[in-house]
């Protein structure tokens, strides 16, 4: 770190938990500037408050592009997400700059899993829906037939993406009786052991899955994988579940195949745009729950996932080891 009167310039780009803030003070040598403020920076604050920025804190929902990286100028050494999701930065560029990245990856696996179980079986059984025919008066008795869903046990469930979160999420849905956990990616996963996990072709797992949880990173190859073509495969009977990028999800085919019976149900942590306007279609749907991106909204986790940034950040600006240093 420089010394005293030459401290080293940061920019966050949003108010983050304070157990990051104390990490930078507490080092004593950087000269914080922040975009103090719950809501995201807007661009041109961004771009005004990068300039001349030796670290860069930012959260997923800031496009790291070549603008930004030239505004900030040949200071910049590191930049340090508050996030496991690295799509929001143009790596190639950061690259070519020479610039360290940080991210939160385990920190919030535990609680993305959690919410994305939680997630699962509030689609599958319809949770939303009960709790407002409760209140509008549309409970008259306990009918047969009336709100019923679809249970794990005996299930067949397929994790696209069994990295981290995947795996989590595996581990949780087995004790409800799953009989198969199928599993896609580009390579097998010796840890997939551990969850009996059969790794198959997409279009295996599709077709035989009563219950599919996207869990994969978002890259040029899984953008738009769940698609029209993705939904005819699957079960009418089918859950499908994404918790990973919304971007991942061709929604306007999801839709149709909500709306056409061709799937049962759908619940989406994540959408495209974030937030999704509040006249879009899928709001519509009774069959389709839609969360505001909170899979790892827990206050430790979010307090941990701060520190760790911040220390990301120090190691970056001390040229020193990074807890979590992304490799690329
Ligand atoms: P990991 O890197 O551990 O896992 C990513 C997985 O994506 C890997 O298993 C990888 O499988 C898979 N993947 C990559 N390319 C493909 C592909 N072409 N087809 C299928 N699978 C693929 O990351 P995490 O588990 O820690 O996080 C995963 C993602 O979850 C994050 O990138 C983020 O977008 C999202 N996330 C969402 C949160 C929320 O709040 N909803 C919270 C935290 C994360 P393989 O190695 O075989 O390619
Ligand atoms: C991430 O970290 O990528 C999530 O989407 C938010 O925690």
């Amino acid at each position: 770190m420089q010394a005293v009167g030459k401290l080293m310039k940061v920019f966050i780009t949003r108010r983050v938990p304070p157990e990051g803030m104390k990490i930078l003070s507490a080092a004593g040598a950087c000269e914080v500037s922040q975009w103090d403020s719950d809501e995201p920076v807007p661009r041109t604050e961004l771009l005004k408050g990068v300039q001349g920025a030796h670290g860069l804190l930012c959260l997923l929902s800031d496009k790291i592009d070549a603008e930004v990286l030239d505004a900030a100028g040949p200071n910049l050494k590191v930049i340090s997400t508050m996030s496991v999701g690295f799509d929001h930065m143009a790596l190639d560029e950061i690259k070519k700059r020479g610039i360290r990245v940080g991210y939160t990856p385990d920190v919030l696996t535990d609680a993305t899993a959690e919410l994305t179980v939680a997630l699962l079986l509030a689609t599958a059984r319809r949770l939303p829906e009960g709790v407002e025919e409760v209140k509008n008066g549309g409970w008259s008795s306990w009918t047969p037939l009336w709100l019923c869903g679809y249970g794990l046990s005996g299930s067949t469930v397929g994790v696209i993406g069994l990295g981290r979160i995947g795996m989590a999420i595996a581990q949780r849905l087995m004790p409800f009786g799953v009989k198969r956990l199928l599993y896609s990616g580009r390579t097998a996963k010796a840890h997939a052991a551990e969850v009996n996990g059969e790794f198959v072709p997409l279009d295996t797992l599709v077709s035989e899955s009563d219950f599919i949880v996207v869990s994969c990173s978002l890259t040029p190859e899984t953008q738009g994988l769940c698609d029209k073509a993705f939904f005819s495969k699957m079960k009418n009977t089918a859950v499908f579940v994404n918790s990973s990028r919304g971007a991942v999800v061709n929604q306007e085919d999801l839709y149709q195949a909500l709306t056409s019976g061709q799937i049962a149900a759908a619940g989406l942590d994540v959408t495209t745009p974030e937030p999704l306007p509040t006249d879009h279609p899928l709001l519509t749907l009774k069959n389709c729950v839609v969360l505001p991106h909170i899979g790892s909204a827990t206050y430790s986790t979010r307090g941990i996932m701060s520190a760790l940034a911040a220390r990301n950040l120090l190691g970056g600006l001390q040229g020193t080891d990074m807890p979590s240093e992304l490799t690329f």
